[in-house]
């Protein structure tokens, strides 16, 4: 069962919009006998950060995976900007304006940065109807990024990604985000392992893509990283989502006693 609350009244972007981004109604997902997803029903909207945090199996990258288009739910709907989809691959969720940051998926580390950025999403120019891609345009915005989110140690877009740290890596993943001004941007834990700066860098980041009316469903298993990133978090227990609370309804210690208490009892309201 999900109980959901709305987002705050009062100046919130995700009101003055109305319509969820993605909507998970009634969502399950069985791997064999086990349901990873149970009955999840879940809304971002546009301009929030949602949090999203529960025990270890609790089944948040499960509904990272659905959502992204990595795997179907076994039943329920998904339905992006009020239309119900069924995504049959990454690529097809990411036409639909869906950005997924994951812990070490995000970047390719012997492609160049450019490639990196526009992966998948290359610009081309048609010359007597042969494309090329626009090399030149490719390196000349993802610089410009580059220095946008931060990543000022890093000299051009040409040199590859395996020169980048962690937290450049995901700074730079989430600013794909940011240019390619998708709808939705899915992070599963991407501060792990993530030093005190970088760490500070990626949230700064978050902000950013926030700032442009991108809904953020946001993993991480640390509540001091969730509660000040996040507008509204929601429990995960079982498979189940047990809690959806504002970010003012909850102190960090209160946050972790919520998570930790719904192993033991069943939160229906
Ligand atoms: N591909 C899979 N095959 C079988 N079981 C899976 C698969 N993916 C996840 N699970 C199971 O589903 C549950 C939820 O996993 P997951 O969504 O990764 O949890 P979380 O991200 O909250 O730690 C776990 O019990 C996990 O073992
Ligand atoms: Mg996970």
């Amino acid at each position: 069962m999900s109980v959901e609350a709305p987002p705050a009244a009062r100046g919130d972007s995700a009101v003055e919009s109305g319509a969820p981004v993605v909507e998970l109604k009634d969502v399950s997902c069985r791997f064999g006998k086990n349901f990873a997803v149970e009955h999840a029903s879940l809304s971002i909207y546009p301009g929030e950060v949602l949090g999203l945090v529960g025990d270890n199996g609790a089944g948040k990258s499960t509904i990272v995976k659905m959502i992204s288009g990595y795997i179907s739910p076994t039943s329920g709907t998904i339905e992006v900007m009020g239309a119900p989809v069924s995504f049959s691959s990454p690529r097809q969720a990411r036409e639909a304006g869906i950005e997924t940051v994951y812990q070490d998926l995000a970047i390719v580390s012997e492609m160049s940065l450019w490639r990196n950025f526009f992966l998948g999403q290359e610009l081309f120019r048609r010359v007597l109807g042969i494309p090329f891609l626009r090399v030149s345009e490719m390196v000349r915005v993802c610089d410009a990024h580059l220095a946008e989110v931060g990543l000022t140690s890093v000299r051009s877009a040409r040199q590859t990604a395996a020169t980048l740290s962690g937290g450049e890596r995901q700074s730079l993943a989430i600013s794909r985000a940011n240019y390619f001004e998708s709808r939705l941007l899915l992070l599963d834990e991407p501060l792990a392992a993530l030093s005190v700066r970088e760490t500070r860098r990626v949230l700064e980041s978050i902000e950013a893509v926030k700032a442009k009316n991108i809904g953020v469903l946001y993993i991480d298993h640390n509540m001091d990283h969730v509660l000040p990133a996040a507008d509204r978090i929601a429990i995960m227990h079982r498979g189940s989502i047990s809690r959806v609370v504002h970010k003012g309804d909850l102190s960090v210690d209160e946050l972790s006693d919520a998570v930790a208490a719904s192993g033991t009892e069943d939160h229906v309201g």
